[in-house]
């Protein structure tokens, strides 16, 4: 087991000096956790193989599901892809740094494992003042998956991480709270039209109005599981955002929904299950039973994208059987989190009518 060394730092101002004492060690190939806008990162030299490799290990993440590629400016892109084409230029300029990953024709100069193989590359730049001085300070691009195991719910404060990787990865940087909550969305430019693979953190109605013409993937708005076969990004295909606790995602309109999720938690409580409620603040009156959590607002959907993983994860922690999840309209960040929640049920969806 490693040591794994906790590096506070202010999310705006960090000490410089911390920040270079985990850049030395992604240098030397070792593995660093951090914040981004979205959720923490695993960062690894992602022009060394062994490092990547090496972070794929910490996980237990399957070798053909490729982490993102972190850059600390817009330059930097052609460092790892080989052709950046008008659209991708326009959306960098419109929305990097944030939570918009770009998918791209890979550069040569990029291990194999790096990009699991494909002749592609997804590539971000995020919006936190740790991040981009990590990645500067280590004067290379920085592969990083969330930092997580593999299937579990993505860290959005450094006490996740530490849960999942702690005596597995040489430092986190700690800077408090993510402040999106889901990971970014991860928009394909290599067909055409441009094609959503992960929905996240920037809305699709929002690259809708730059691009005019894109498309979700069928697997980002399923309600069943995307079935075998090749699938274009390889994450679609892995079990994912799970806790422990089993999850019921229940959909449809108030307040028909209240209804349905308190009939399930009877049923539930009934045949002797712990059960967690994960409702919103206008709906957290309806529910006596159950461990109740209010997981944000209906008019704020992006409150709710900022603490869903942390729920999920609480709900661990107090030992719940099963959840039951209200759903939320599939608009906004709604999107992303109603993807996350699907998925992390394995699809057991009840629609409320
Ligand atoms: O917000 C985020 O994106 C976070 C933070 C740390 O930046 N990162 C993150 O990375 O969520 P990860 O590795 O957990 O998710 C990367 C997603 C996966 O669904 C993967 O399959 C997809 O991006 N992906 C990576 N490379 C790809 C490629 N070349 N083509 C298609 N999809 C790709
Ligand atoms: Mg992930």
């Amino acid at each position: 087991m490693k040591k794994t060394v906790l590096l506070k730092v202010d999310p705006e101002t960090p000490d410089i000096e911390k920040v270079r004492v985990a850049a030395r060690l992604i240098r030397r190939g070792g593995l660093v956790a951090f914040p981004t806008e979205t959720v923490y990162g695993l960062g690894a030299d992602a022009l060394n193989g062994s490092a990547v490799l090496a972070l794929f290990e910490a996980k237990k993440r399957p070798l053909d599901n490729p982490p993102i590629v972190h850059v600390c400016g817009v330059e930097d892109v052609r460092r790892v892809a080989r052709e950046v084409p008008p659209k991708a230029e326009a959306l960098m300029k419109l929305f990097w740094p944030g939570p918009l990953t770009l998918v791209l024709k890979r550069s040569r100069a990029l291990p194999d494992v790096t990009v699991a193989g494909l002749d592609t590359v997804a590539v971000r730049m995020p919006r936190h003042e740790v991040a981009l001085a990590l990645i500067r300070e280590s004067g290379c691009p920085v592969s990083a998956p969330s930092a997580n195991l593999a299937g579990r719910p993505s860290p959005t404060l450094a006490r996740h991480v530490l849960d999942d990787l702690n005596g597995r990865i040489d430092a986190v940087l700690d800077a408090g709270p993510t402040a999106v909550g889901v990971e970014s969305t991860v928009l394909d430019l290599t067909v055409d039209p441009p094609e959503v693979l992960r929905p996240g953190g920037t809305p699709f109605e929002a690259l809708k109005e730059v691009l005019g013409c894109v498309v979700l993937n069928p697997a980002v708005s399923a309600e069943k599981p995307v079935p075998a076969g090749p699938v274009r990004s390889p994450g679609l295909k892995h079990k994912h955002y799970a806790p422990d606790a089993c999850v019921v995602v229940v959909e449809g309109e108030l307040p028909a929904l209240v209804k349905k999720v308190n009939e399930l938690v009877a049923y539930y409580v009934r045949r002797g299950s712990k059960v967690g409620v994960l409702c919103t603040a206008e709906t957290a009156g309806s529910y006596k039973t159950g461990v109740v959590k209010c997981v944000g607002s209906r008019s704020d959907l992006g409150s709710i994208a900022r603490s869903l993983f942390a729920s999920l994860r609480e709900f661990d922690m107090e030992g719940v059987d099963v959840i039951v999840a209200e759903g939320v309209p599939l608009e906004g960040l709604g999107l992303a989190v109603m993807n996350r929640l699907r998925r992390a049920s394995g699809y057991k969806i009840v629609k409320a009518i």
